[in-house]
């Protein structure tokens, strides 16, 4: 017999079942609230400080009052995971601003945010497509200004993944005036021709990748040279190596763009080398 799903909602640890938010949520009407993905490898949550101090920074730029403060948002977090038996996969968080009848505004009586959260138990490590390298497609970016705030509105992102799914690639990268944004789920990476690591600059035009920030530190240790400057599309195709970050995916390597293959085709060394880097320092802890 399996132990039944435990989720977390509110104060409570309970059974998927019986874990329910009233229709007039408002993260359920407007997407009005902020989420969060750790990954956890070996029984243990990666990067966690900080995709916990991203929480508390998107929360803070919505006027939703955080209901936790990182340690305790951690101890529950670590019951969670535990509860479940997940030694690979991710956590998930979630705050809204809570129940109120619809109304745009902030409601005046305020609001308890509603506060939930749950495991996948996931391959993160032997993820087989870390050994055949992804393919992905580039879309329009149809998102708002504000992208730097992880919020649970995910309209454009679940488009441009569906997209991606219907031309049977992993993943589809998104694209500004002639510039690489960001994966929908994910930051873009590329090697140049000139060897040197090119990520796109923080702005309120992408969120701030956690794993992206630890990788670029990692590089740094690792004396490679990186530039934070816009990705034109057209360089992203005639690049030596590409790959993706994200708490799920850590570092994945892209072989192919729009069809086009990337070097030669197969994941790069350098790739390589950083996604081995981020494992031991997240081994490390
Ligand atoms: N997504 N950009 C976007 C638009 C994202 O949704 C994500 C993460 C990232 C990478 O951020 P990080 O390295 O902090 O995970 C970049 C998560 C994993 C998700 O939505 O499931």
């Amino acid at each position: 017999m399996t132990a039944p799903r435990i989720v977390y909602l509110n104060g409570q640890f309970l059974p998927f079942e019986e874990a329910r938010v009233p229709i007039m949520d408002r993260g359920f009407l407007f997407a009005d609230g902020i989420y969060e993905v750790s990954a956890i490898i070996d029984g243990k949550l990666v990067d966690n400080a900080a995709h916990l101090a991203r929480l508390d920074r998107s929360l803070g730029e919505i006027g939703i009052r955080n209901p936790h403060d990182a340690a305790s948002w951690e101890r529950l977090q670590t019951e969670l995971v535990a509860r479940n038996g997940v030694t690979e996969g991710l956590v998930y968080m979630q705050v809204t601003r809570g129940v109120a009848e619809r109304d745009f505004a902030f409601p005046k009586a305020g609001t308890e945010p509603t506060v939930m959260m749950f495991t996948q138990a996931k391959t993160v490590l032997a993820n087989p497509l870390v050994e055949s390298g992804a393919r992905v497609i580039t879309v329009e970016d149809l998102r708002w200004k504000r992208r730097d705030i992880k919020s649970v509105a995910l309209l454009a992102q679940v488009l441009a993944k569906q997209q991606a799914a219907e031309a049977g690639v992993a993943e589809a990268w998104m694209v500004e005036d002639g510039a690489v944004t960001e994966g929908s789920s994910s930051t873009a990476f590329i090697v140049s021709r000139d060897r040197v690591l090119v990520t796109r600059p923080l702005s309120t035009a992408l969120l701030p990748g956690i794993t992206r920030a630890s990788v670029l530190r990692l590089a740094q240790e690792a004396d490679l040279r990186i530039e934070e400057r816009l990705i034109p599309v057209e360089e992203a195709y005639a690049a030596q190596e590409a790959f993706y970050t994200s708490a799920s995916a850590f570092v994945m390597p892209v072989i192919e763009i729009d069809g086009r293959a990337i070097g030669e085709g197969r994941p790069g060394p350098l790739t390589r080398r950083l996604r081995d880097l981020y494992i031991e320092a997240a081994r490390r802890g």
